[in-house]
């Protein structure tokens, strides 16, 4: 049994400020957090706790602001070499930059060095868990899990699904099945990884490989569905075009077997109020991703549209799309969105969406995401003065407005330290 604590202001927002009001929010302005082996033992005021844990060795973070580590409900780990790279919309950009780079994980070598930068990079942005695409290859999943695990990071992800796809990218339906099946099973219960049949869109799969990527969720009960869905105007014409008998693009997905609880669809920038009701009724989750949307001239999506149904949400970076591995600054471009919708998004609201909220669409709420009792480990350690300019703005400012400069000035330099598991796992030079 090892034991540890940690002392500075801790903020976590369990459950979302739309829907629980004030009560939603965890604050302790001068705060204790006790860890046992990864877990959270206990978290509260220090005034409260110290004595009952005297002995326990304490690291103490002067200044910093202790938060659960980030959730990026959606992102790409191939992508990461391609981030910035100029040109069309959507379906232009991917022929151009980013399937050319996926051919490239055919290369084992490769992909390994990629997916130990990508994690490292997750890390110095405070992110601790995510939900990522990796590539055709099977070897590519390998390469993700096998870091992750070395790194205890928990870690969604699954071999893309894409029998459709350009010359260099194509599987087929029977060796999608196989290698799905197989990765399935050589990863089953290890470190905090788990597995997501992956579909790349509807675009770059047969209706057979559809339909088999919906049995293949429906005959293991413990994997999640993962796709994008109604991203950007062009896709949606040529998915129209090829489904031209589906009520709308969520109907291309739902006639497969693709929608459900377990199911995490990114982007839903375009979305009729029928297919967001189809969505609340089957519990499936939206991982919202605002500086790709941005990046492709995508579109705004709809908040508030979103809420009337009540559909859980996460926030994604979608790494090459998106154009920062820091979920901070995914929330500040998120802010804006909103108020071209008409919609003011929360700070307190919005580090939900970015961690328990991420968590629980991607199954793994009861785990990560809160800092609750009973929970992993896994946070960052903020610093309301990693710059002079943020220093200067956020100087005895109430927690409302630390909280949301973070968001609009902040990223990875913001990050002094990260711990998964209760163990630092990255520090910020000179932190
Ligand atoms: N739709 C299908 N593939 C992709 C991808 O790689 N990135 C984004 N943003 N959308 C997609
Ligand atoms: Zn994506």
């Amino acid at each position: 049994m090892t034991r540890r604590a940690f002392r500075a202001e801790i903020l976590s927002v369990p459950h979302d400020p739309a829907r629980a009001g004030p009560d939603a929010v965890r604050h302790h302005a001068d705060g204790m957090l006790v860890v046992e082996d990864g877990l959270v033992v206990a978290r509260g005021a220090w005034s409260e706790l110290h004595a009952r844990f005297a002995g326990v060795p304490v690291e103490t973070f002067a200044g910093g602001l202790i938060v659960p580590g980030f959730v990026d409900a959606h992102v790409h780990y191939p992508q990461t070499e391609r981030i910035a790279s100029h040109g069309e919309q959507l379906l232009h950009w991917l022929e151009r930059h980013i399937f050319p780079a996926e051919a490239g994980f055919a290369d084992r070598a490769h992909a390994d060095a990629v997916a130990a930068f990508f994690l490292d990079e997750l890390l110095r942005n405070g992110t601790t868990s995510a939900l990522v695409f990796a590539t055709v290859h099977a070897a590519s999943v390998d390469a993700l899990f096998e870091a992750a695990l070395a790194r205890n990071m928990r870690i969604v992800s699954g071999k893309v699904l894409m029998d459709l796809g350009p010359e260099t990218l194509r599987d087929t339906p029977a060796s999608g099945r196989a290698d799905t099946e197989a990765l399935i099973a050589r990863w089953r219960g290890r470190g905090r990884l788990g597995y997501a049949v992956t579909p790349r869109f509807a675009l770059t799969s047969t209706d057979a490989q559809l339909a088999d990527a919906g049995r293949l969720l429906a005959e293991h009960p413990e994997v999640l569905m993962h796709t994008h869905l109604a991203e950007n105007p062009g896709e949606i014409a040529a998915v129209g075009a090829r489904f031209a008998d589906a009520r709308d693009y969520l109907d291309v997905y739902d006639r497969f077997g693709l929608v459900g609880p377990r199911s995490v669809f990114a982007h839903c920038v375009h979305m009729s109020d029928a297919a967001l009701a189809r969505m609340a009724q089957a519990g499936a989750g939206i991982a919202l991703c605002p500086t790709s949307n941005l990046f492709l001239g995508s579109g705004l999506f709809d908040l508030a549209a979103i809420d009337c149904h009540g559909i859980g949400i996460g926030i994604g970076t979608d790494i090459g799309a998106g154009t920062s591995f820091s979920v901070l600054h995914t929330l500040g471009e998120a802010y804006k969105i909103g108020q071209l919708r008409g919609h003011s998004l929360d700070p307190f609201r919005a580090l939900h969406l970015a961690t328990a909220g991420g968590a629980r669409i991607m199954g793994i709420g009861d785990r990560v995401g809160a800092l609750e009792p009973g929970q992993e480990a896994d946070f960052a350690v903020l610093d309301c003065a990693a710059t002079p300019l943020l220093a200067r703005r956020t100087a005895g400012a109430p927690l409302f407005d630390r909280l949301f400069a973070l968001q609009i000035l902040g990223d990875d330099r913001a990050i002094a330290a990260t711990y998964v598991a209760g163990r630092r796992a990255y520090a910020r030079s000179g932190s």
